[in-house]
């Protein structure tokens, strides 16, 4: 269980994440919707030490809060914790192979089956370097490096961005196949409808806050939400 206990974030005196209380069991997908600048990225970041935090986590009873306000994202991402960015994530000097290798340096081999079935079409992209591929297959790759990780919980900040809209459905239906397996999914989608078909949960938030929490099929109901992020 990844436990979130009064997550705040600030970048000098603005309050970006304020008294965030939120929980990831193993083998759960939960969805974190808000507006642009509602604080999803940052909630993110202060799970892997990226942003100056404050409050307290815990991921499976271990408390891990030192290791965020000090910073210290490798050995987060030791403890299972992987992120994939907003932007970036990749290697872009490296090639396909070199960046899923990198992903799974602790240890193993990447999960290439896993991988290769998720993004059929990048086995025959291994050699060619990151940096040189479309927007949308730098997301794919960002997302099976995070695979290569083999993490425990997989933190993810709208990984469907500039991904065609057939294709960012297929990968919101895949995590099953990873959550199957224990792994905990945090999910930050623009598209909401998308997001809360795949979510067991959602938490809602808005300007920094938690505002809302539930099921998709509650959330779908709510007018506010459903004026928000769906479009009435
Ligand atoms: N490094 C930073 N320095 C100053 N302010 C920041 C920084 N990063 C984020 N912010 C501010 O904090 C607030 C939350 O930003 P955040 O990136 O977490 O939002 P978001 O919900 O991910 O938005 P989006 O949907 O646009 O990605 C915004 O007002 C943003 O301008
Ligand atoms: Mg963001």
């Amino acid at each position: 269980m990844l436990e979130i206990h009064q997550l705040g974030v600030s970048y000098g005196a603005h309050r970006a994440l304020e008294g965030v209380n939120l929980f990831l069991a193993p083998g759960e997908v939960v969805a974190v919707l808000g507006a642009n600048g509602a604080g999803k990225s940052s909630l993110l970041k202060a799970l892997l030490g990226l942003v100056p935090a404050r409050g307290q986590v815990f991921l499976d009873g271990e408390e891990v809060t030192p290791l965020i306000l000090q910073g210290r994202t490798e050995a987060l991402a030791a403890r299972g914790l992987a992120l994939v960015p907003e932007r970036g994530g990749v290697f872009r000097n490296l090639s396909l192979r070199e960046n899923l290798l990198l992903g799974s340096y602790r240890g193993g081999d990447p999960p290439w089956e896993e991988i290769l079935a998720l993004f059929p079409h990048l086995e025959k992209r291994m050699p060619q370097r990151v940096g040189s591929m479309s927007g949308g297959e730098q997301r794919m790759v960002a997302l099976a490096r995070a695979l290569a990780q083999r993490p425990r919980y997989l933190l993810l900040d709208e990984p469907t961005l500039g991904l065609a809209p057939i294709l960012a459905r297929k990968i919101l239906e895949t995590l099953p196949a990873f959550t199957a397996k224990g792994v905990g999914v945090l999910l930050v989608e623009q598209n909401a409808g998308l997001a809360l078909g795949v979510a067991q949960r959602a938490y809602l938030l808005e300007q920094g806050h938690l505002v809302r929490e539930g099921t998709p099929e509650a959330l779908l109901r709510d007018p506010s939400v459903r004026q928000a992020y769906l479009g009435g």
